[in-house]
């Protein structure tokens, strides 16, 4: 079978350079271990959860991979700085649980202390350099800090057309990559592409221009093993390409607030984003998610996605995913060589 050699699948042993990202609520151990199995890499989120129930997921992808305690483990952990960086959070136990799981990688995004909590990893770590550490930028500046400053060793380009939280400012990920590309040395850390990713001509596409590999997020959730609801699945599957904004609304509606300025999420249009514009009062806003909770109303709860959203068609397993993701890369790499004379 053929495999895809780019920087980052030779750092993590991967046959091919496809990443299911970490999604705070929607991906566990379930489907980080599926990804791997796949023949990619998959983290499990950590946003809302305590620690015990990272764990839980934890122990689910030892279970699922077969991996002795203590024995290196082929998944990550991706951690919402913010969510860290919060009074009475036991940040070093959520952290120490990667390092004590020997977790092949960790993940930082989304706060304004990331470089305590990498220094963390890197003092504490059994061996130095072992846990790989991505950090994910929507700009120039920030990957500049991460490549340099912190010395990171994966950098992921999230442009604006991702699901979830990212950069209310950040330029499309074409634009953004190449940026990126341009100014870090060939001999720094290998940097992918995130946002509005459906196929496996989007993954060539980006290798085309220079990037070491692609993070899928909204795709994975129409797998069985996400953590999403099968009424959530299905808003994803009658969704198109149009059906997604970026805003404040479901934050502001489910009281998640704390992200850092400049910070906003895209996920399906729904009443809720409707509501909202029309500037409907905070706490009705408030009570009117609540029920939707209850009643797994997608017009009502947040169902984050990506602009890709509109091609994605059916639910799979998250092995299978990333199998048809690569043979599809593979289609297209082969494709575009043979224009040339
Ligand atoms: C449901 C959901 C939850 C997410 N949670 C996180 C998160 O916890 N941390 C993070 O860095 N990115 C998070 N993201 C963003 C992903 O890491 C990734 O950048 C994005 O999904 C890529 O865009 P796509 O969804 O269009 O493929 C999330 C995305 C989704 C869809």
């Amino acid at each position: 079978m053929t495999s895809i050699s780019t920087k980052l699948t030779n750092l993590l042993r991967l046959r091919t350079p496809i990443i299911c990202g970490p999604m705070a609520g929607a991906s566990g151990g379930a489907l980080a271990a599926r990804a791997f199995q796949g023949g990619g890499f998959g983290f499990i989120g950590y946003g809302y959860q305590s620690l015990e129930k990272l764990k839980s997921e934890v122990d689910t992808a030892r279970s699922i991979l077969q991996v002795d305690s203590h024995a290196p483990l082929p998944i990550g952990i991706g951690y919402l700085g913010w969510r860290l960086e919060r009074p009475n959070t036991p940040a070093k136990e959520l952290l120490s649980l990667a390092l004590d799981n020997n977790v092949q990688a960790v993940w930082f995004s989304f706060g304004l202390e990331l470089q305590r909590w990498i220094k963390f990893i890197r003092d504490n770590e059994l061996k130095q350099g072992a846990t790989k550490i991505f950090v994910q930028v929507s700009s120039v500046e920030e990957a500049l800090v991460a490549a340099h400053d912190w010395k990171v060793d994966v950098i992921v380009a999230q442009g604006t057309e991702a699901g979830g939280h990212g950069s209310s400012t950040a330029p499309s990920l074409l634009a953004l990559l190449s940026e990126i590309l341009s100014i870090i040395p060939k001999d720094g850390p290998p940097v992918l592409g995130a946002g509005g990713l459906a196929n496996g001509g989007h993954i060539a596409s980006l290798l085309a221009l220079g990037a070491s590999g692609a993070v899928l997020g909204t795709r994975f959730l129409l797998s069985p093993e996400s953590l999403y609801s099968e009424h959530q699945r299905q808003a994803l599957l009658s969704a198109h390409t149009t059906s997604s904004v970026r805003s404040m609304a479901f934050d502001q509606a489910r009281d998640t607030l704390g992200w850092p300025s400049g910070v906003d999420g895209r996920g399906l249009r729904n009443s809720t984003v409707i509501d909202f514009e029309k500037g409907v009062e905070i706490g009705e806003l408030r009570r009117k998610y609540a029920e939707g909770v209850t009643a797994d109303d997608p017009d009502r709860i947040v169902v984050w996605a990506g602009t890709g959203v509109g091609l994605m068609n059916r639910v799979q397993p998250a092995r299978e995913i990333v199998e048809e993701l690569h043979d599809e890369c593979v289609a297209r790499l082969r494709a575009a060589a043979s224009l040339l004379e």
